[in-house]
């Protein structure tokens, strides 16, 4: 097929346009190619001179059935970000026509490849199949909405293909559960990246999301919980007389929607059932599903690693397997997500029934049993004609036959699995988790370690480690967002976006065209998309300068180590919340260059939260400084946080307030002039966790 191809193929037009297509109108390289307002950068990009003119009388055609349904997706999004009409259908009329056709000779063979040919006289988008066609209208759309009130379109020749056949974002719907409605939203926003995978985590310790209709109490009982800290806990439903429950979950009917909903977008969705750990909820729903004799009996609102796994009877097997047939018949796509992470092995160390069951299959320790049970889900799931897959953790104790690895401790899974030539895809921690903040100015709840748009970008996803020949067995990347800290669907939005997009262009675009300056030119058109979409994403921020009289827990330097995290209060329970940065396993606080006014003190504004965190033996070592009152204290010391504090502020004026509380001013004894100030608290027990919102220097009383 040569470049006339597109000629033949619209026989149906008339010989205006068919000449037109062929003959004149074909593009010429310009001198200088435009900037092709892209995102993710397509693979090849010619442009020519002119424009295309959306007038009263452009009209969409399209080629055959299979054409329509990008036609009408073009047409859609023509109409919600630039407010163009433009009619649909399949009877063109001879010129002013944007043509969409899937041809089994379309110019671009590659799997889900696409052409688009804009001259000043035509429009033709093509592909050999309906994939391709979808993301050629997206090009297509970036193109009519570089700018915000363009009614025209660069003249131009594209020529694009993926590079990678998964390009994925991971939505966490249990620690905080989004409705049908923003699930369907964020899979129109990823189609519009060509993101074509969401990993969706549907069950965990914290919740049960899906409901399984053979196992009801897995979402009557498994998709509530209590919320942590005391404001929930006072937060008394009258209808039960109990603390009020937050969660949901996704009907079967409502997932079939969903599902449909992403297919016409081209996206497939992988559920994820985590086994044989993060089954809190489920073992609270049906204990005998559970190992131990202290059996949590509410499902917990806890964050972090739990050791509440399922026990590995029969009958369990056969719950699971129940399970997973009800979630392979909703749906469709290949793989099946079976978790396998962070499955802390000691209630199956300490059981002497699942140890004389070790034994008996033969097994040397947990880890082969771990194996074992993922071996034994994988055989279920292949007899279904489906793939299994899974987090690093099943490399552990031998991996199950052509199960694939998704590799999040790093890339190190990846790479053992891709040479031991198992499938992978790359999301590792925490280069693609997008929970951790965004600058350093950040100020919102997540994670704390910095992952900006830049590092994103600049992410490797073929590593070195593996070898030429194995490198098929990427099969691609993918960004995820664990919703711990996102209350609210606009905190997913707010994490995955603009850095999403900067994912999208690693997973699609060719390594010729990873061109991070590039890129950034690229950016404003598409954060004006975003606006137009009412896409919320992170804005870029200054970070203010730090003042020498008044900082935000944010502004101050830690002093502690181990776990630091940016964290939303828990009060009030309406209205907006303060975000305090806290180092959980150390909580301390250093105001560095404090300037002290002779006589000055210092007014602290505080908070309690809940300490609601699974560490493990890492909480064995966390400090408590021993309070002299009832409810505590903010000590304040001069330089080191040792030796006779220069400032005292009892808590008890804000015990009683869950929320943000100013604490009477405190007399700076002694210190003024240039200082370093170390803040901590007193407490006798780990909950609630006193946090600094903000520290201000104030002159002598008057
Ligand atoms: C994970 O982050 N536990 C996969």
């Amino acid at each position: 097929m040569g470049r006339c191809h597109v000629s033949i193929l619209l026989s149906a037009l008339s010989a205006t346009l068919v000449l037109g297509a062929c003959s004149k109108d074909e593009p010429r390289p310009a001198a200088n190619p435009p900037l092709a307002q892209v995102i993710p950068a397509p693979s090849e990009v010619v442009g020519a001179g002119g424009a295309f003119a959306l007038g009263p009388g452009t009209q969409i055609a399209f080629e055959g059935a299979a054409a329509e349904p990008a036609a009408r997706y073009f047409a859609e999004l023509a109409q919600r970000t630039q407010q163009i009409t433009l009619p649909v259908s399949n009877s063109p009329t001879a010129s002013d026509t944007i043509v969409f056709g899937v041809y089994p000779d379309a110019p671009n063979d590659a799997a889900e490849g696409y052409s688009v040919r804009v001259t000043p006289e035509s429009i033709v988008v093509a592909a050999r199949d309906q994939r391709g066609l979808f993301y050629g209208a997206v090009t297509l759309w970036q193109l009519l909405s570089a700018k915000a009130d363009a009614k025209t379109i660069p003249a131009i020749s594209i020529t694009d293909a993926p590079r990678f056949k998964w390009r994925g974002l991971m939505l966490d719907s249990v620690r905080h559960f989004q409705s049908p409605q923003y699930v369907k939203q964020f899979i129109d926003w990823m189609a519009l990246h060509k993101f074509n995978v969401l990993h969706w985590h549907l069950t965990d310790d914290q919740g049960w999301r899906l409901e399984i209709k053979k196992y009801p109490r897995l979402t009557s009982v498994g998709a509530w919980r209590v919320p942590a800290g005391q404001a929930a806990q006072k937060n008394i439903d009258p209808a039960t007389g109990k603390p009020r429950m937050v969660g949901g979950f996704y009907t079967q009917d409502e997932v079939r929607e969903i599902i449909a909903y992403a297919a016409a977008r081209q996206i497939t969705i992988v559920p994820e059932i985590e086994m044989p750990g993060h089954a809190s909820a489920a073992v609270v729903a049906y204990p005998r599903l559970g190992v131990s004799r202290n059996l949590p009996t509410a499902v917990p609102e806890e964050w972090g690693v739990f050791t509440t796994l399922f026990n590995t009877d029969d009958a369990t097997f056969s719950f699971l397997e129940d399970v997973l047939s009800e979630v392979i018949d909703l749906f469709p796509g290949e793989y099946i997500h079976v978790g396998g992470d962070e499955a802390a092995k000691d209630e199956w160390i300490a059981s002497p029934k699942i140890q004389a069951h070790i034994k008996q299959l033969g097994l040397k320790d947990e880890h082969e049993l771990q194996s074992w049970f993922i071996t034994r889900i994988g055989k279920f799931i292949s007899g279904k004609g489906r793939k299994l897959i899974g987090w690093d953790e099943i490399l552990e104790g031998g991996i199950a036959p052509d199960a694939t690895v998704m590799s999040w401790r790093g890339i190190d899974g990846a790479v053992t699995a891709a040479n031991a030539g198992h499938d992978t895809v790359l999301s590792p921690a925490p280069d693609l988790y997008l929970d951790h903040w965004q600058s350093d100015a950040d100020t919102s709840p997540g994670r704390s370690n910095l992952l900006s748009l830049e590092m994103v970008y600049k992410f490797n996803p073929v590593p070195e480690k593996i070898s030429a020949a194995q490198a098929k067995h990427i099969l691609g990347i993918q960004g995820n967002l664990w919703a711990e800290m996102m209350r609210s669907a606009a905190r997913v939005t707010y994490q995955a976006y603009p850095r999403a997009a900067a994912l999208a262009e690693v997973a699609w675009s060719q390594p010729a065209k990873i061109d991070w300056e590039n890129f950034q030119k690229r950016m404003p058109a598409q954060l004006a998309r975003y606006d137009r979409l009412g896409l919320g994403y992170a804005k870029e921020i200054a970070a203010p300068p730090p003042s020498a009289m008044n900082r935000s827990s944010h502004q101050l330097a830690q002093c502690g180590g181990g776990y630091l995290l940016s964290l939303e209060d828990d009060a009030p329970i309406a209205g907006p919340r303060a975000v305090f940065l806290v180092t959980i396993t150390d909580p301390c606080w250093l105001f560095k260059g404090a300037e002290i006014a002779a006589g000055g003190a210092l007014r602290a504004t505080v908070g309690q939260i809940p300490w609601n965190f699974q560490i493990g033996k890492d909480k064995d070592g966390i400090k408590l400084p021993k309070p002299a009152t009832r409810d505590g204290e903010l000590e304040v010391y001069d330089g080191k946080c040792e030796g006779t504090p220069v400032a005292v502020l009892p808590l008890a004026p804000a015990a009683k307030n869950f929320a943000t509380t100013t604490l009477p001013d405190a007399k700076l004894d002694g210190v003024s002039g240039k200082r370093d100030l170390c803040l901590r608290f007193t407490r006798a027990t780990l909950d609630p966790m006193w946090v600094i919102d903000r520290v201000e220097l104030v002159g002598p009383a008057q």
